[in-house]
């Protein structure tokens, strides 16, 4: 298998079998004829990239009804709105400055944007979250971000001096013409700040649940310099944020334009280089999983109730690849409206709403959404002020 960012040799490393695409929920009514996928990783020999072994067509996970929405966290809105004002005090306070965001979902960051009267443009595929952010006043083309569509926004509205995009980066196959398409718009002096998942993080927690479609790439700090540099552009500078379990924000510009910040040496120099550490990362991943279906089953079989919290996409990997359905977790409380009264893909629990959680409270709830457990937790404290008890997978099994 070839690499997709430098056609070097691709070693695979972790094969999670069939899976859904993550976010598509079903209507319990179109069960039958599922699409499903064989999910691989493996990592470049040359680029350190950690990349899927297949691609799924584009138009089959992000549509008018992908579900997913960023600002059903608290947490992430406030990361969001301090991104936004970070831009609007630095980048984005010369004369009649502009910023584009790939991957702009429900407005979540752009608000803040729009509501100080900054010119900019939200471009994302999800037709309904795409609708949600044109209500909170944010400017959006309903489009994937490529080659194409960056000519379009320049001949229409000049050079970007941001462009900025948080976990979406990660999830686009074709990244060739995507940094094409940031090459043609991005402002002599602008910059491209992507946020993502970090590779490190996920190794060190074993937290194999980040592996799903929509992750197409797991970045690390040495495979996003080499994806930069190959497309004559300049990593400058890197923060180590905690949401999402890990998070990088990757600052990149034009060769020479920024001085090179020391945490980019620093980082990328604690980084792995011997192979090893995935195989070792595949073989701890299956332990978990054994280790979490034999306390399932065991639980369901003394008679105690349990069910999931948070439908997130991160669990079609963890429900698929464990093999655990609706015998074992009935069904998974989320706030998200696109998922409830649905099921979940591949594994077919229903999705219910909060409420139903307290109706009545289960002995323990199985943390899907374990990003946001500080969050989850603090809502439902009477879970726990009711004997209940949260089963956490994340950096192993524990009940806490
Ligand atoms: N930035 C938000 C949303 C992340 S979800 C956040 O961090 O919470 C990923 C989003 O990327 C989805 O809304 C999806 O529709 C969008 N997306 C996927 N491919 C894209 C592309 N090529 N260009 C722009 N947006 C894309
Ligand atoms: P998230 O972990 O952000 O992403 P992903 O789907 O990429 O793994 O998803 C969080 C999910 O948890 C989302 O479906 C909304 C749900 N959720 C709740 O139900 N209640 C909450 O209080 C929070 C913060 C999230
Ligand atoms: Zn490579």
């Amino acid at each position: 298998m070839k690499c997709r960012i430098c056609s070097g040799n691709v070693s695979k490393f972790f094969d999670l079998g069939p899976q859904p695409i993550s976010d598509a929920f079903l209507l319990p009514s179109a069960r039958e004829n599922e699409f499903l996928y064989r999910l691989q990783v493996g990592v470049c020999e040359s680029c350190m990239m950690v990349q899927q072994a297949e691609e799924i067509p584009r138009q089959k996970m992000f549509h008018a009804d992908y579900p997913y929405r960023s600002s059903g966290s608290a947490l992430m809105r406030k990361h969001f709105e301090a991104v936004a004002r970070r831009f609007l005090a630095t980048e984005l306070s010369g004369r009649d400055p502009f910023i584009v965001e790939i991957g702009s979902n429900d407005g979540v960051m752009l608000k803040t944007i729009s509501e100080a009267g900054i010119r900019h443009l939200g471009v994302d595929p999800s037709g309904g979250a795409a609708e949600a952010s044109a209500e909170c006043g944010v400017r959006v083309q309903v489009d994937f971000f490529d080659e194409t569509t960056a000519g379009t926004i320049l001949a229409r509205d000049g050079q970007a001096d941001v462009i900025y995009s948080a976990n979406t980066v990660s999830h686009i196959s074709y990244l060739d013409s995507v940094f094409r398409g940031v090459d043609k718009l991005l402002a002599e002096n602008g910059v491209f700040v992507i946020e993502d998942r970090y590779l490190g993080d996920i190794l060190e927690q074993t937290a194999f649940d980040q592996i799903y479609d929509e992750h197409f790439y797991l970045f690390s700090v040495r495979s996003v310099q080499a994806l930069v540099q190959l497309h004559g552009l300049e990593l400058s500078d890197i923060e180590h944020l905690p949401v999402h379990g890990g998070t990088i924000r990757y600052t990149i510009s034009r060769p020479g334009r920024r001085v090179v910040g020391p945490e980019v040496g620093r980082l990328r120099a604690s980084e792995p280089v011997d192979f090893s550490v995935f195989d070792d990362f595949a073989r701890r991943a299956a332990d978990i999983r054994d280790e979490l279906v034999t306390l399932l089953a065991r639980l369901r079989d003394e008679g105690r109730r349990v069910v999931g919290y948070g439908a997130t996409a991160k669990s079609a990997t963890i429900l698929n690849y464990c093999g655990i359905g609706p015998d074992l977790i009935p069904y998974i409380c989320d706030s998200t409206p696109g998922k409830q009264g649905r099921l979940t893909p591949g594994s077919h629990i229903p999705v219910l709403a909060p409420e139903s959680f307290a109706d009545p409270y289960p002995d323990y709830a199985l943390l899907f959404a374990w990003n946001h457990a500080e969050e989850i937790m603090a809502k439902e404290q009477a879970f726990r002020q009711h004997g209940g008890q949260w089963i956490m997978y994340v950096p192993g099994v524990h009940i806490v």
